[in-house]
C-alpha cells in the first residue's frame, strides 16, 4: 500500500496550472455516446475518474486514447448498452450514461452507482425523469432497466435542483421528440459546460444559467472538438492550502467567476484575493481569523465540495469558524481525522464549530472520500514534521497530479510504500 508523506509546516509559495473540471469532463464523456462519432476533448483531467468513464466507454464498444492533456474518444462502432455493475459502483458519474443510452439506443441496462460514502444518494430524480420522457423503468435485484423506443417531449420539474438529474435530463432530451422543459434545474457551471458541449454538437437548448432549460429534440446531432472549463473545485482546494499554511499562490488557468462564495470566505478569513481574466492570486497576511457561518448550498452557494477542504484551512484560525452542511447528510467524515492533528472540532447534527488551535501536529490518518482526503492533505501541510496520508485512491479520483502541483509551491511531499 502507498500513501502520501508530507512534511509539514512551510508556507506555499508559487503558481498552479488548473486542470479541467472533473465534473463537466465526465457529463462529457457520456454525451459522447449520444452520437456515434469522433470527439477530441481538450483539457480533459488525467484523474481516476475520467480514466473509469473512458472504461465504461470501452466496455460498451467505444475507443478512448489520452494525447496528452486531451481525450480522443470514438464511439462511432459502440453498441453496448449495459454496464457492468464493477464500473457503476466505482463512480456516482457512472448513472449519467443512463440518458445518453436512453438517447442512442432506446435502452440502458445499470446497476445503482457508487461513488463517495456522503450518506443516502438516492437515484429517484434521474429515475422520475427518464420516466417522465416515456422510458420505463423496471428495477430487479439491484440492476435498473431502461426502456424508450421513443422519448417524447415534457415538462419536468425537480424537486431538488440535482446536479446529475440535470444533466440527464439534457443527455436523455436531446433525442426526443418534441421540446423538454426542465424546471428548478440545477445552475451549476459545469451544467453550462456540458450545454455548451451538446450544443457544439448541435443539439438546440436554451436557458443556460438559469433553472429553466428548454430542450427542443431531435435536432441532427454531430461529432466535435471541445476544451472543458477550469476545476472550479481544484481551484478552492489549493486557495485553501495556501490559506491554512500561509503564502502567496497564483492559479493559472481558472475562473474567479465560479469561485465567489470561496473567495468571500477566503477575503472574511483575512487573505488579499485578487481575480485576473484567466487567473486567481491568493496572499495570506498573518494567522486566518474565524469566519462566522459557511453554509453548503446549490450553486451560486457555497459548494459542499469545499466544505472540508475550507475547514482544513481554518483549523488554526483565531476565533470558532462555524460549518452548516446542506446538501450530503454525511459530509463530516474528516473531522474525525482532523482531530488527530490536535484540531477542535465539535459536530452537531448538519454544523461543525472549529475552535482555532495555534498549532497543528503531525499524525497518520486516512481519507474515506475525495473532499475529505484533500482536507486532511490540507492539514498535514500545516503541521510540522512528518504525517501520511492514506486513501490515494480518493484523491486519484479527482486530483490531477496532485503531488507535482503542491512540490511545485514548496510543499515536501512524496508519496511511498507505507512502513507499518
Ligand atoms: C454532483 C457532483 C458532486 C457534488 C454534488 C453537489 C458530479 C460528478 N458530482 O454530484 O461533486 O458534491 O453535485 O454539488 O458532478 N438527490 C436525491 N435524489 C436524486 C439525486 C440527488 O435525493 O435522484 C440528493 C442527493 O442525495 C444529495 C442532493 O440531492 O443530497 C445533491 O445531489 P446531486 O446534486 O444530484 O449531486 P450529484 O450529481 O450526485
Amino acid at each position: 500500500m502507498e500513501g502520501l508523506y508530507i512534511d509539514g509546516g512551510r508556507p506555499l509559495t508559487g503558481t498552479v496550472e488548473i486542470s479541467g473540471a472533473k465534473n463537466a469532463a465526465l457529463p462529457i464523456l457520456a454525451a459522447t455516446m449520444i452520437h456515434g462519432g469522433v470527439y477530441t476533448i481538450h483539457r480533459c483531467p488525467d484523474i481516476a475518474d475520467v480514466a473509469l468513464a473512458g472504461e465504461i466507454i470501452e466496455t460498451l464498444g467505444g475507443r478512448v486514447e489520452r494525447r496528452g492533456g486531451s481525450l480522443v474518444v470514438d464511439t462511432r462502432e459502440a453498441r453496448g448498452d449495459a454496464i457492468p455493475g464493477a464500473l457503476m459502483g466505482k463512480m456516482r458519474a457512472s448513472v449519467l450514461f443512463l440518458g445518453a443510452l436512453l438517447a442512442r439506443f432506446g435502452r440502458a441496462a445499470l446497476t445503482a452507482p457508487g461513488g463517495c460514502p456522503l450518506g443516502r444518494r438516492p437515484i429517484d430524480l434521474h429515475l422520475d425523469a427518464m420516466a417522465r420522457l416515456g422510458a420505463s423503468v423496471v428495477l430487479q435485484e439491484g440492476a435498473i432497466f431502461c426502456e424508450a423506443p421513443c422519448l417524447h417531449g415534457a415538462v419536468i420539474e425537480l424537486l431538488f435542483p440535482s446536479v446529475g438529474a440535470t444533466e440527464n435530463v439534457l443527455l436523455a432530451a436531446v433525442s426526443c421528440k418534441g421540446t423538454v422543459v426542465l424546471q428548478n434545474a440545477a445552475r451549476e457551471p459545469e451544467i453550462a459546460d456540458l450545454i455548451g458541449f451538446l450544443q457544439a454538437m448541435g443539439a438546440e437548448i436554451a436557458g443556460t444559467g438559469t433553472d429553466t432549460l428548454t430542450i427542443r429534440g431531435g435536432a441532427p446531432l454531430r461529432e466535435t472538438t471541445y476544451t472543458v472549463m477550469p476545476d472550479r473545485i481544484e481551484a478552492a482546494t489549493f486557495l485553501c492550502a495556501c490559506a491554512g499554511c500561509g503564502g502567496e499562490i497564483l492559479l493559472s488557468g481558472a475562473d474567479g467567476r465560479h469561485l465567489g462564495p470561496v473567495l468571500d470566505a477566503l477575503t472574511d478569513a483575512g487573505c488579499r484575493v485578487c481575480r485576473g481574466r484567466d487567473t486567481v492570486t491568493l496572499q495570506t497576511q498573518g494567522r486566518l481569523r474565524a469566519v462566522r457561518e459557511i453554509e453548503t448550498a446549490p450553486y451560486p452557494g457555497f459548494p459542499t465540495d469545499v466544505q472540508a477542504p475550507m475547514m482544513a484551512a481554518l483549523l488554526r484560525a483565531q476565533g470558532e469558524s462555524r460549518f452548516s452542511e446542506t446538501i450530503f447528510e454525511k459530509r463530516f467524515a474528516h473531522v474525525a481525522q482532523l482531530r488527530r492533528f490536535g484540531a477542535e472540532i465539535e459536530v452537531v447534527g448538519a454544523g461543525a464549530r472549529v475552535r482555532g488551535v495555534a498549532a497543528l501536529e503531525p499524525a497518520r490518518v486516512e481519507g474515506t472520500d475525495l473532499r475529505g482526503a484533500a482536507a486532511l492533505v490540507i492539514a498535514a501541510l500545516q503541521a510540522p514534521g512528518r504525517s501520511l496520508v492514506l486513501g490515494l485512491g480518493h484523491l486519484r479520483r479527482g486530483y490531477d497530479h496532485l503531488e507535482e502541483k503542491l512540490r511545485a509551491l514548496g510543499a515536501n511531499v512524496a508519496v511511498k510504500p507505507v512502513e507499518s
